[in-house]
């Protein structure tokens, strides 16, 4: 890809293509002191109500830097490196690539906590980890009064629900959910029945005495990448049938219709719900019913095979973050009578950790 100029006009070349880049793209880019507020990088003015017929009066290409004046007088200068990546079209983020994993998973994947973390350079990698594998562990946060609140709101904002800023899952009676007992919980993603679903979930060990409760995470995309190689027509319903999630207590009822597996626009895998206890496939006919029962049946059993889990015990200071699009979740049951098992959760969506990504990236030129 570069950038070539004739008559006025400047041009992008592409693997033999080349088109005219239109001159009112680069008028809205003009940047200055006078055109861009400084601290916050907006525009000083609307865009919509600038002349659209602009035209180019001088044009100057160096080897790093496109100079453009125009006819109403307003000057730029834009790094050429610039220009091509917003041709480009890439997300920042999909340049950290996914790795899929499964129960083998045996790297580092654990980051010291120490004040004023979330400004550091380590967060910046805890935050690359996360994105390549789904999930991190931050050892030794404080567990006193909710700390958890300060964790998450350093890195972005609390994503509150109907369980509050934060909740905690320890066993009790009369409880709202099967979070709150001491049962095993199978592999699942939180919260399925909300628009849009929390994209991460943060768990933090505040006591951990019992010798059951083990916590379990399965990579959701190394399991849809396996069915789909494996069992082509199954991965084809559940990317294709939207099902209802629901959860109701005594004062909300919320619902949400999706694709068990959803992909994005690329026809990539973007995000799993799973969770059997909340979903409920609409009426169809009896063959494709059929089928969607043992697709179901199949991607439970591979979530739930020892080929793909990962098993750890949460230590007191433990916090566990998780894609929840990507990764499922559970834990193993465990003897409430054997003392305290106390784990703090939390959601936050991805602008946050995108956004922290971005910043601690700029901040330490990366
Ligand atoms: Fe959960």
């Amino acid at each position: 890809m570069k950038i070539e100029l004739q008559n006025k006009k400047v041009f992008i070349k592409n693997q033999g293509l080349k088109k005219e880049i239109h001159p009112f793209w680069f008028r809205e880019r003009v940047n200055g002191n006078d055109y861009i507020d400084k601290t916050t990088q907006q525009r000083l003015f609307d865009p919509t109500k600038l002349e659209r017929n602009i035209k180019i009066d001088f044009l100057n290409l160096s080897k790093d830097f496109l100079e453009v004046t125009f006819d109403d007088g307003a000057y730029t200068k834009l790094a050429i490196q610039n220009i091509l990546k917003e041709f480009q079209n890439i997300d920042d983020l999909e340049y950290i690539e996914k790795v899929q994993w499964d129960s083998s998973f045996n790297k580092s994947n654990n980051f010291r906590f120490t004040e004023n973390f979330s400004e550091k350079e380590e967060m910046y990698k805890a935050l690359i980890n996360f994105y390549k594998y789904g999930f991190v562990i931050f050892n030794n946060v404080p567990t006193q009064n909710n700390y958890i609140i300060n964790f998450a709101n350093s890195i972005g904002s609390i994503r509150r629900t109907n369980f509050g800023e934060f909740f905690n899952v320890k066993s009790k009676p009369n409880p709202n959910d099967l979070a709150y007992t001491s049962l095993a919980l199978a592999p699942h993603t939180d919260n399925p029945y909300r628009k849009p679903v929390p994209c991460i979930q943060m768990l933090h060990c505040i006591e951990n005495k019992v010798n059951g409760g083990l916590s379990t995470l399965v990579d959701g995309f190394t399991v849809t990448e396996k069915l789909k190689k494996d069992f082509p027509n199954y991965y084809k319903i559940l990317t294709e049938v939207k099902v209802r999630f629901q959860f109701i207590d005594q004062t909300v009822v919320l619902e949400d219709w999706s694709e068990i597996i959803k992909l994005n626009e690329k026809g990539k895998f973007k995000q799993v719900r799973f969770s059997p206890r909340l979903d409920f496939v609409p009426g169809m006919e009896i063959d494709k019913l059929e089928i969607y029962y043992t697709a179901r049946e199949k991607i439970s059993e591979l979530y739930s095979s020892e080929n793909y889990k990962l098993q750890f015990k949460l230590e007191p200071g433990d916090l566990l973050m998780i894609d929840n699009y990507r990764l499922l979740h559970g834990r193993t049951s465990y003897n409430a009578n054997e003392g305290e098992r106390f784990l703090q959760g939390c959601y936050i969506d991805y602008d946050s950790t995108e956004g922290k990504l971005n910043h601690l990236r700029r901040k330490f030129n990366l």
